[in-house]
């Protein structure tokens, strides 16, 4: 029975006597309900340590979610070496001529795609466009229109004239080109009028140009590393200002045509 120590033990306020609780707000002159909410409230490094908790969770749940990256796949440009060195050099300027010399021939080159003017290292996919690479046709050109149609053997050009006529849908009613070159009603009277036609084509052909436009823009987001490839923009390519006049126009080649959409309405 030597060593029993008598602890303070805390007493329910209603315990206590009076003139204690009355000490014990005169000393500081807190009102009671005040202190103890001091007590119960967070401080900042409480608050710091469940902010480090959660951002350590999130971390962890992407690692697991992803398999690789504890940033659900964001890298900062400034954090990949390649791009980092690209944004030193300066924005490259090279003609469809030289651009060819980066496509994965020359192992100490890196590999460029062009699209629609702009250029991008796809060192990293090299599996896929370097040489036997099942998109190796891409490497080191402007195939911009091939893109669009989905016509790999014809369509590698940067010429995107013409290209909306892939979303154009086909019509049944009418000539594709009037003698006017516009599109002419066929048929009955029963079909819409030719001012009707004139309209409808101008609507789908905005609509298709739009359609042209998103799917460059999908593409070019890939290759500048918005969905987590390790592809970056390097510069654009240098051309006169009449490169496409002097260019034949186009037609849309096979697949796309057979690809075209059959009109609902
Ligand atoms: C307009 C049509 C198409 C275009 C422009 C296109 C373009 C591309 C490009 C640029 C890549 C490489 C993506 C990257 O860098 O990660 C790719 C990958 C791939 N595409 Fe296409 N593609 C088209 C249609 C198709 C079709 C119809 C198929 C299937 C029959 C297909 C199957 C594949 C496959 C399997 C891969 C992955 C290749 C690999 O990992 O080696 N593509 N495509």
């Amino acid at each position: 029975m030597a060593d029993v120590r008598h602890r303070k033990v805390a007493l329910p306020a209603a315990a206590v006597p009076a003139n204690e609780n009355d000490k014990s707000s005169n000393n500081n002159n807190i009102p009671q309900s005040n202190s103890k909410n001091n007590t119960n409230s967070l401080g900042v490094t409480d608050v710091l340590r469940i902010l480090g908790g959660l951002l350590l969770l999130n971390c962890a749940i992407s690692y697991f979610v992803t398999n690789s990256s504890v940033t659900w796949g964001w890298r900062p440009w400034y954090s990949k070496p390649g791009e980092l060195r690209a944004w030193m050099a300066g924005p490259l300027q090279l003609t469809d001529a030289e651009l060819a010399q980066y496509d994965g021939a020359d192992p100490s080159k890196p590999i460029y795609i062009a699209l629609n003017g702009t250029i991008y290292d796809v060192t990293a996919g090299a599996r896929m466009y370097g040489p036997g690479g099942s998109y190796h046709f891409f490497a080191g050109r402007d195939a911009a229109r091939a893109f669009v149609t989905g016509c790999f053997a014809e369509d590698l050009t940067p010429d995107l004239r013409g290209a909306e006529m892939a979303f154009v849908p086909v019509d049944d009613d009418a000539e594709e080109i009037g003698p006017d070159g516009e599109l002419v009603r066929k048929g009955g009277s029963s079909g819409p009028t030719k001012a009707e036609l004139k309209i409808r084509r101008e609507r789908d052909l905005r609509a298709a140009r739009k359609r042209v436009h998103d799917t460059i823009e999908g593409w070019s987001k890939m290759f500048k590393g918005d969905g987590g490839k390790n592809y970056f923009k390097v510069g654009m390519v240098k051309r006169d200002p009449d490169w496409l006049d002097r260019l034949p126009k186009r037609q849309l080649c096979q697949r796309a045509q057979e690809g075209r959409p059959k009109r609902k309405e």
